[in-house]
């Protein structure tokens, strides 16, 4: 039975909560394996628009169970405002939600330091979703992190609280000239969200594992992209986890053989929110087109998106971390009405062509894209689900994209709703 990665292959909001949650209609089991609530996974079910932040997109499907990771960090004033908001809007969560107890906490310091460090980067910030992220993977590597579990140990909450804020409040004062945080207020509304969430709480590990064994079929949901990988990305305008496939292992907690499957959700051209390297970003109309038609607004943040073409040298480099075996082009319909569409297969830096991702980031952001021109379409492909009808030049876009990458391409993605798709192969 399958277990099935789905990851982003460009930098995040390629589309993966509609493709998660069209693929949950055959799956028993759905987990998230790292990020927080920086992501935002959008799902739209007849004509009703959804955005998940931290629950797993499977959540919309009644009988899955769905799966916050160990490799999470999690809010918990973020995670029961989105419980509370999907239980309003009628769907169900108390029975099949489950929080790794070793996932760790996103703390109030966590967001005032996020916030704090960006501003004093200045020109040079990341352009983080001010979500604490960042800071939150660094108590954990630190190994002073407050995880799930430590909710419902409340003397051994407080004693890290306690020796944490130590640290935080001496930056606060003499650091970053911010008020202090107060350990008493803190423990007690962590309590409070300890109560509400005490239910959820479980060795996710065991779980997700035994579901394995009993061949069950699971889908492990990444956020952000490949190229927001802490490792693989463009470091340093990175996120600060594994967003590649093998993230899924260590942020649940199986081994590498057990997955059977790896999924690159591909936007049909490129987007990137916040700062970095971009090489084929658009500043002209037809980046400012994908934006509006595309509706390139953040799901979390609302800051718009950067735009641009589809870009196959970081796709060949998101093939290779992330071992794909399959991808799903999303956004086709969004390319409808251009009369030219341009693939970047190369970048040309001082004379030199690279055909491989530069790790080097002056070179990434100073390189001109090597570009293959390609004829438009002008017909609609929205909700098309039958390849044959495409117009002929989005056939051939699709094609050369597989050409170019190597690996084939399982769904092309025609709109928004679960049913706007094309089903090229049910086996991944
Ligand atoms: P994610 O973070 O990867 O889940 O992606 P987001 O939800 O942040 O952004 C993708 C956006 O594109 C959402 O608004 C989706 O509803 C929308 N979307 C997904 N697939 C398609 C598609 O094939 N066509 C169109 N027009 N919109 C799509
Ligand atoms: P989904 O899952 C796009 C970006 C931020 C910033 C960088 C670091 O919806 O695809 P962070 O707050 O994580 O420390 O910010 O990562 N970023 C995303 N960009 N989609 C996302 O998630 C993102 N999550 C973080 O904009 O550049
Ligand atoms: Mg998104």
């Amino acid at each position: 039975m399958p277990v099935i990665v789905i990851v982003g292959a460009q930098w995040g909001d390629e589309g993966k909560g509609k493709i998660v949650d069209v693929l949950t209609e055959k799956a028993d089991m759905v987990a998230r394996y790292q990020g927080g609530h920086n992501a935002g996974h959008t799902v739209v079910i007849n004509n009703k628009k959804f955005v998940l932040h931290l629950i797993p997109s499977g959540i919309l499907r009644k009988n899955t169970v769905c799966i916050i990771g160990n490799g999470v960090v999690v809010e918990p004033k973020a995670l029961i405002g989105e419980i509370t908001d999907l239980k309003k809007r009628g769907i169900k969560v108390s029975h099949n939600l489950l929080i790794s107890t070793n996932a760790h906490l996103i703390m109030p310091y966590h967001i005032v330091l996020d916030t704090a460090s960006e501003k004093t980067k200045g020109k040079k910030c990341i352009g983080t979703t001010g979500r604490g992220i960042g800071p939150t993977y660094v108590d954990k590597m630190a190994r002073s992190g407050i995880r799930v579990g430590d909710l419902l140990s409340p003397e051994a909450f407080q004693e890290k609280l306690r020796t944490n804020l130590r640290h935080v409040n001496f930056l606060m004062k003499n650091l970053y000239k911010a008020p202090a945080f107060n350990a008493k207020k803190i423990f007690e509304e962590y309590m409070g969200y300890a109560r509400t969430l005490r239910k959820y709480i479980a060795d996710t590990d065991i779980i997700v594992n035994a579901a394995i064994t009993e061949k069950k079929n699971l889908i492990l949901e990444g956020a952000q992209g490949t190229l927001l990988d802490i490792d693989h990305g463009t470091y340093p305008f990175v996120t600060s986890s594994n967003s590649i496939a093998g993230g899924a292992c260590t942020g649940l907690g199986i081994g590498p053989t057990k997955i059977t499957g790896v999924i690159g959700i591909v936007k049909a051209y490129t987007t990137r929110v916040g700062s970095g390297p971009f090489p084929t970003e658009l500043h002209d109309a037809i980046g400012k087109r994908m934006r509006e038609k595309g509706g390139e607004f953040g799901a979390t943040t609302g800051r718009p998106r950067r735009c641009g073409w589809l870009d196959t040298v970081i796709l060949k480099h998101s093939t290779a971390v992330n071992g794909l075996s399959g991808v799903v082009i999303t956004k086709l319909d969004i390319l409808d009405g251009l009369g030219t569409i341009k693939i970047c297969t190369s970048y040309r830096y001082k004379g030199r062509i690279y055909k491989d991702m530069p790790k080097d980031l002056t070179i990434l952001e100073n390189c001109t894209p090597v570009y293959e021109e390609f004829e438009g379409w002008k017909e609609s492909t929205e909700g098309i689900t039958e390849f044959r009808k495409l117009p002929r030049p989005a056939q051939t876009y699709i094609r050369k994209i597989e050409e170019i990458i190597g690996v084939r391409v399982v769904i092309v993605s025609t709109g928004q709703k679960r049913d706007e798709l094309i089903m090229l192969r049910e086996q991944f």
